[in-house]
């Protein structure tokens, strides 16, 4: 579970704060779709969940844990054990394939599992590439190694931001429909960032971030 209180975010030499009072509550299995202009804090409001960047003011708790104020060492060490992070731009490590780039966090917290990660690969069609290194992907085929690593260590919350930003709309509906469904059988929290209406459709509540805060863009919303 999410729950975010009077979130606020200015970067150093800004007039305005970029998150500005942001309140979130997400439950176990729930999914959210954030949309919103280019450069009105997306990417600032995941940072910020994932623990790389620190608000100003505010509380973040998720799986239970109070994240904002953590040292840098222990947010790390949080997001190995209850994040999945999907950066919008990827950040695989190049050095390694797509098996182990997979494998990665889920090594490091001590779940791996080699069927799961083989039936992630399988489902995301990656199984062809698993021995390939991750330089000679193409966009699309890295933004799915992304997320199959992001969901294999079976997290509490993920977070993605554009998630299907570089796919073709036929494998965004795939990869899409895969992204929901596992996390809500998973009973995953998932929060995405997307510029698409089709993705943000998925979701059980969807936003936009406006002026720093969300917005609910459906009535079904849980605020
Ligand atoms: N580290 C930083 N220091 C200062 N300003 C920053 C920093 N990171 C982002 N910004 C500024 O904060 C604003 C929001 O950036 P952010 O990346 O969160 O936007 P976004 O909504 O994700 O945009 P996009 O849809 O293009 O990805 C931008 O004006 C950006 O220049
Ligand atoms: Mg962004």
């Amino acid at each position: 579970m999410l729950l975010v209180q009077q979130l606020t975010k200015c970067y150093p030499g800004a007039d305005n704060a970029i998150i500005n009072g942001l309140h979130l509550n997400a439950g176990a299995g729930t999914s959210l779709s954030i949309q919103g202009a280019s450069g009105c804090g997306k990417s600032t409001l995941l940072a910020l969940l994932a623990g790389f960047e620190r608000c100003d003011s505010g509380s973040i708790i998720i799986a239970n844990q109070q994240l904002d104020g953590l040292s840098a060492r222990e947010a790390d060490d949080f997001r190995k054990h209850h994040l999945g992070v999907i950066f919008q731009n990827y950040n695989l490590l190049e050095c390694f394939n797509v098996w182990d780039n997979v494998a990665f966090t889920a090594r490091l917290k001590g779940n791996y599992n080699h069927q799961h990660q083989q039936q992630l690969l399988e489902e995301l069609g990656l199984s062809a590439l698993s021995r390939a290194p991750v330089s000679q992907l193409s966009g699309g085929e890295q933004q799915r190694v992304a997320i199959a690593r992001a969901l294999n260590h079976r997290p509490a919350v993920v977070l993605a931001d554009e998630p299907t930003g570089n796919l073709d709309e036929k494998t965004s509906n795939v990869v899409s429909d895969l992204l929901f469904s596992y996390c809500r059988k998973q009973e995953i929290t998932l929060v995405v960032v997307t510029h698409s209406r089709d993705v943000a459709r998925r979701a059980s509540f969807q936003y936009s971030l406006h002026l720093g805060k969300l917005c609910a863009d459906s009535s079904r919303a849980p605020q």
